[in-house]
This record gives C-alpha cells, structure tokens and sequence, in this order.
C-alpha cells in the first residue's frame, strides 16, 4: 500500500516569524495524525527555522527548487548539500511556475532529479499541462514528454525514492479543480506509463500527487480516486486549519 502524502508548497509566502507560527500551528493541529506523510515547503530562508520546530516530529521538511550543482559560482542558486544541511528530505522539482516564469525545462529537471537522488533528497518532481494543451487534446502528450524528461536515466533503485505530483497547470491558484474523473484519469496514465518505462512493482509503489486549487471541500472526492496519492497543495496550505483539514478529510 502506497502511504499518502500531503505536502504544502507555501512558495513565495511566509517570513520566518510567520513560518513559525503556521507550522507550530499544523503541529499542534496535526495530533498524533499518522495516517499520511505530512511534508510543509517553505521558502528557503525559513526552512532551517522551521526544522528547528518540526526535527522531533511526524512533519517533513522539503524546498521548492535546488540546482544541479553541489558548488560553485552560481549567484542566487540553491544546492542539495544546502537544502540536506537545513533539514529537507524532499524538494519539489519543475513546478510549473519554475518552468513558465524560470525557464525551467525538461532537461533542467532531469538534471536537478539525478542530482538530487544522488544526494539523499526525494524529489517530488511536478507535470502538468495547460489550458491550450488540453484544449488541443495534447494533454497526455505533453504529460508524457515532461515524464520521459524528468526520468532519463533514473535507475530503477532510485525509483523508490521518487515521488509525482500532476498539476494542471490550468488549475493552479485558479480556484478551477479538475474533476476527480480528469485528475484519475491523468494519474492513470501517469501509472501506466511507469509500468512500461519501469516496471509493474515500481509504478504500484510511485507515489502520484494531485495539486491544483485542492481545498478542505474538494480534497475527498479527489483523494478517494485509485491512482491519486495525496496532494501537493498551495493556497490552502498556508492557513493550518485548511492544510490539516485537507489531511483529515482526504486521508480516511
Ligand atoms: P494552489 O493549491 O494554490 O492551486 O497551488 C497548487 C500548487 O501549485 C502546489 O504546488
């Protein structure tokens, strides 16, 4: 059975005083709540600080972006050596923010993938299309490049330190989910292209992540589909009471 996880991407939001706050307020809410993965992202200046808080407890800690140099003359740029030395175990790669607004690009996700493995950090690496692409009906095509990018040479033991998260890029801060039908029907295909560029067990054991304007009311409906794991959520997780009402409502 695949453990769900519901992380929090609280992008670029939360000073440290403010980060503590919200995190000693998902603790305290969270209880002995064991039932997912707990993981909260913030932005980089407060990941330390907020590891300080959560080192004896049940949540982890993961950073939103990494480079794919451990050093060097790279002004402005994080490294996994950095993000392991303040306390992360995952880091989300390829949001689709990086990738409109930074120029990521599958090549650079890959390379942030391999870098991040080889360092001990468990990439949460994001796919998604947008309007237009759905529109065309090119979704699972452009699902389906972002995933043969990302996981070039990934070894099949890496594997099981990876986890998906499909974001429709259509549905990020826009107050627009898509339907627990269109979400199952993405991570679907997600699955079973793992089962042929990996194999059956892999794919079985790949956590996939829905995100995308995922909130206390709709996050069940979501949750309960076969191939959704978790959520990988924004807006709603940077109050405590909707970031753990999405984990007590999805997670039965
Ligand atoms: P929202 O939940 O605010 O739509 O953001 C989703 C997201 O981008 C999480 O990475």
């Amino acid at each position: 059975m695949r453990v769900p996880i519901i992380a929090g991407n609280w992008k670029m939001y939360k000073t440290m005083g403010e980060a503590m706050g919200l995190v000693n307020a998902i603790k305290k809410s969270l209880g002995s709540f064991d039932k997912a993965e707990v993981v909260v992202c913030p932005p980089f200046t407060a990941l330390n600080t907020v590891y300080g808080l959560i080192e004896n407890s049940m949540i982890k800690l993961g950073a939103q972006n990494l480079l794919w140099e451990k050093e060097g003359a790279f002004t402005g740029e994080i490294s996994p050596v950095m993000l392991k030395d303040c306390g992360c175990e995952y880091v989300i790669i390829g949001h689709s923010e990086r990738r409109q607004y930074f120029g990521e690009t599958n090549e650079t996700v890959n390379k942030k993938m391999k870098l991040a493995l080889d360092m001990g950090l468990m990439p949460i690496v994001c796919v998604g299309e947008t309007l237009a692409d759905r529109e065309a009906n090119k979704t699972n095509a452009v699902i389906e490049a972002q995933l043969k990018g990302a996981f070039a040479d990934i070894s099949n033991d890496d594997m099981a330190n990876v986890v998906v998260a499909y974001e429709p890029v259509w549905g990020i801060g826009t107050g627009k989910t898509a339907t627990p039908d269109m979400a199952q029907a993405v991570h679907k295909f997600i699955r079973t292209w793992l089962t042929s560029n990996f194999n059956a067990d892999i794919a079985e054991a790949t956590r996939i992540l829905y995100g995308g304007s995922v909130k206390p009311e709709n996050a069940k409906e979501l949750m309960a589909q076969d191939d959704i794991d978790g959520g990988l959520i924004g807006g709603a997780s940077l109050k405590a009471e909707s970031f753990i009402a999405i984990a007590r409502n999805a997670i039965a």
